[in-house]
């Protein structure tokens, strides 16, 4: 048996322990063979950490192959311009983080900071692109200092998308951008331990919501909100979240949007397969588990803004045939109309079809 964070995990891998959620509700049984979906549900649910068998991970691994999609992408112009800016502001972010928490970091520095994370997706005019580009990214390592930049760039979309005026598509990647501040004042051995952690040192890594927010609380140049965002980021819509268990209307609506953004970010990191992304399956189980946890006029215009990326996409669909997205289901997004020759197949009313993969 050994102890892996969820999104390391690789779908195929048995599970060696019960799974406890929220209130200590059973999640899912020992023994289980994860898929992908119930992976990007764990995430969901915020467990962290799983027990699972040693056998039968590797065969898993070696047997996926590298996306098409995927490479298409890293040889294009665009993407290796992001990818230089956005490992450039990734050690210049580590520092000023650092300045940030040892209390030395002035005005200038957060400008320094937010300046280069608007760089990175400066040349690009649309989200889409930004999505296209991230998941490129995902082959880092999810170090704390790579999910503060993602998580801001997804906020600095999401703001567009729900219509925010520029003003507030600053502050919402600004809030992004410092959310997790507190993960950096935790600890190293209780964040990067290897073995089962306890209960006591869990509780330890949740302070990092109020960590962050003692931090930023230092400065009185950030605006209120950004400080918000690092204390109820992990707040959850119908209370279950933490450190406080707020309700939706006491949660700064900005907390919310960074809520999405990192949850997203999480699940679209984990190493579900090594391989290609499917957002079809990520955006299912925001469906089937988000609209309580989420904020509904947040969450349902994010998912269908991703989803019609990929209108016109090749897919695989779960029963092996492959075909094109012709048309998102504004009702069920995971589900849009999918064209298979000539077979135009709508896939929110075939309950056992689904889209496996973006090809
Ligand atoms: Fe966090």
């Amino acid at each position: 048996m050994k102890r892996v964070f969820t999104k390391e995990a690789v779908a195929g891998s048995v599970l060696a322990r019960d799974v406890y959620g929220f209130g200590d509700v059973l999640i899912l049984k020992k023994g289980t063979v994860l898929t992908a979906e119930n992976i990007y549900s764990l995430i969901m649910k915020n467990i962290d950490w799983i027990d699972i068998e040693e056998a039968g991970q590797e065969t898993q691994k070696s047997t996926q192959g590298t996306s098409e999609y995927q490479d298409r992408l890293k040889n294009t112009e665009e993407y290796k311009v992001f990818s230089k800016k956005y490992n450039t502001n990734l050690g210049e972010l580590e520092n000023g983080i650092n300045r940030l928490i040892g209390k030395n970091a002035d005005e200038k520095d957060v400008n320094a900071m937010m300046n280069q994370t608007m760089d990175i997706i400066s040349g690009l005019d649309n989200g889409i692109s930004v999505f296209d580009m991230l998941n490129g990214i995902k082959d880092y390592d999810d170090a704390t200092f790579a999910h503060s930049i993602n998580v801001s760039l997804i906020c600095n979309i999401l703001a567009k998308w729900i219509g925010m005026n520029e003003d507030e598509i600053h502050l919402a990647t600004q809030c992004g951008l410092f959310h997790d501040v507190g993960k950096v004042a935790i600890p190293v051995e209780v964040l990067t331990k290897p073995g089962k952690l306890t209960k006591e040192e869990y509780d330890i890594v949740k302070t990092h919501t109020t960590r962050g927010y003692r931090i930023l609380q230092d400065y009185d140049f950030l605006p209120e909100e950004v400080k918000l965002c690092a204390l109820m980021h992990h707040e959850r819509c119908d209370g279950s979240g933490y450190p406080l268990g707020l309700k939706t209307d006491k949660i700064n609506r900005y907390a919310k949007l960074v809520a999405i953004a990192d949850i997203y970010d999480a699940m679209t990191s984990a190493r579900v397969y090594r391989g290609p992304l499917c957002p079809f399956k990520v955006i299912r189980i925001f469906e089937e588990e988000g609209f309580e946890k989420y904020d509904p006029r947040y969450i349902v215009t994010f998912l269908q803004n991703i989803a019609d990326t990929y209108v016109q996409n090749e897919v695989l669909l779960s029963d092996g045939r492959k075909g094109q997205i012709v048309l998102i289901n504004k009702s069920m997004v995971s589900k849009p109309i999918v064209q298979c020759g000539g077979e135009v197949i709508d896939l929110s009313k075939k309950p056992d079809l689904y889209i496996e993969n973006i090809l």
